[in-house]
Order: structure tokens, then C-alpha cells, then sequence
């Protein structure tokens, strides 16, 4: 089999019905609309950070009665995730290749049940806290698109940017708030229904702890 280049992934991410990106028109009409999207009331789950989609993906074929959205930036890791949805016939997962920084404008107040934000980049320097996808700057955004009793569930290896977001949390009115710093050894681990994200392999491989959280916002 002939692998692809990017002009090719890239295009087909054009093609693909499952991934919406700048320049489709669906992507400028879908916030308030996913659930026209995906023909259904189901609830939206959206994993930011997803990378190539494995986590995404194997929740949605875990739990087929809800949607779920895999966000990243990056075209190819899309494309893969966006190839493998389609040839396992999931019509309850889409990817959005989109900063995250745009998320509230894709995504009205309240149409979210859930998000997961899985593995982001550490970003340890101090200049580049911007980017941590845990400041209060992002924290504040998925307040907005989580609906009220809405869960954010947040997974890393990184203890620095672990410490980091429950020290920005206290910032917030959170609320049925829980973590650990060793999820397989805890009491969360129903949490993980038995899925590795590719960088939770690569980190429990390295012999590091998974750090996990969740909460509500009060
Ligand atoms: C370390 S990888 C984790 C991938 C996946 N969640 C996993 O656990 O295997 C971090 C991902 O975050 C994405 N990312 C980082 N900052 C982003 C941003 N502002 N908007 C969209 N994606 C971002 C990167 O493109 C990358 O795919």
C-alpha cells in the first residue's frame, strides 16, 4: 500500500465528512447545531488534545448512545483519526481540526455534557503558561460550553502541570471535585474503561504515574 503524503491527507480531510476544519461551510454554521450534525439528541462529549483520536474512538465504540468530538490542530493526526473512524463505521464520533483557542465559537454555552482533555503538551516554561490548555484563560471557555452539571475530566503524566491546574482550580467554584496522582492504584480507575491514549502508553511504558481529575463547575 502506497503511504500518503500530507497534500493527500490534506485533501482528504476536505473529502471527509467526519472532520470539520476552516473552510468547510459546516464549520462555520455548527455551533448550537452538532446535534443536527450528527442526526440525533445525544449527548456531545469532545476530547481536546486528541491527537490521532484512539481515545475518541474507542469511547465512542464503548458508548455508542453519545457523540463524541476529538479537537486538535494538527492535519494528519486528524486525517488518521478521521480514516480510522470511517473504517470502523462510527457515525457517532467526528474530529475538529481547530486551535483551541477558537472553542467557544464552535460550541454554544451549555451544548456540551462532557470534556476530556487528554495528555496536553507540559509547556513548562513561565512565558509559555498562555498555552497550557489548563489556564484560566481555557478553564474559562469550557465553563462556558460545558451545560450545568457538565464533567471536565483531565488526564496527564506531567505532575508539574498536574499541581499547576489544581492550584489554578482554586480560582474557580468547582464542585464533586477528585483526583489522584496515581490513577491506576486508585479508587478512579473505573475512569479509565480500560483505554490508553498513545502518549499514556508511552508515559506508563517510561514507568510515570497518570495523573486524573474531574469536576464539575458550581
Ligand atoms: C502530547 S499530544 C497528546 C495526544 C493525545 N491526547 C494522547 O494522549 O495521545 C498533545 C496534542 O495537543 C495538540 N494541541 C496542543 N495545543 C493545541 C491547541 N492550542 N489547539 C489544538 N490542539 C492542540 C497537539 O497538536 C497534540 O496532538
Amino acid at each position: 500500500m502506497s503511504r500518503k503524503n500530507k497534500k493527500q491527507k490534506f485533501s482528504e480531510n476536505r473529502e471527509n465528512r467526519n472532520v470539520l476544519e476552516e473552510g468547510k461551510p459546516i464549520y462555520d454554521s455548527v455551533q448550537g447545531h452538532w446535534n443536527d450534525f450528527f442526526q440525533n439528541e445525544n449527548d456531545l462529549v469532545v476530547e481536546l488534545a486528541c491527537g490521532r483520536g484512539e481515545y475518541t474512538i474507542a469511547l465512542a465504540e464503548q458508548f455508542p448512545e453519545k457523540n463524541y468530538i476529538g479537537v486538535d490542530i494538527k492535519g494528519e493526526r486528524i486525517w488518521k483519526a478521521s480514516q480510522t473512524a470511517m473504517q470502523k463505521e462510527l457515525t457517532n464520533v467526528a474530529f475538529l481540526r481547530t486551535h483551541i483557542n477558537n472553542i467557544d465559537e464552535l460550541f454554544s454555552e451549555g451544548e456540551v455534557a462532557e470534556i476530556w482533555l487528554t495528555f496536553p503538551d507540559p509547556r513548562p516554561k513561565e512565558r509559555d503558561e498562555k498555552h497550557r490548555l489548563s489556564n484560566s484563560f481555557f478553564l474559562s471557555m469550557y465553563k462556558r460550553i460545558l451545560m450545568k452539571e457538565g464533567w471536565f475530566k483531565f488526564k496527564t503524566d506531567n505532575t508539574s502541570l498536574f499541581d499547576y491546574t489544581l492550584q489554578i482550580l482554586s480560582e474557580f467554584n468547582v464542585k464533586d471535585h477528585v483526583y489522584t496522582h496515581d490513577l491506576y492504584h486508585s479508587e478512579l480507575l473505573a475512569d479509565h474503561f480500560d483505554i490508553k491514549t498513545k502518549y499514556e502508553q508511552i508515559w506508563t511504558e517510561k514507568g510515570e504515574t497518570i495523573k486524573y481529575m474531574k469536576f464539575r463547575f458550581g
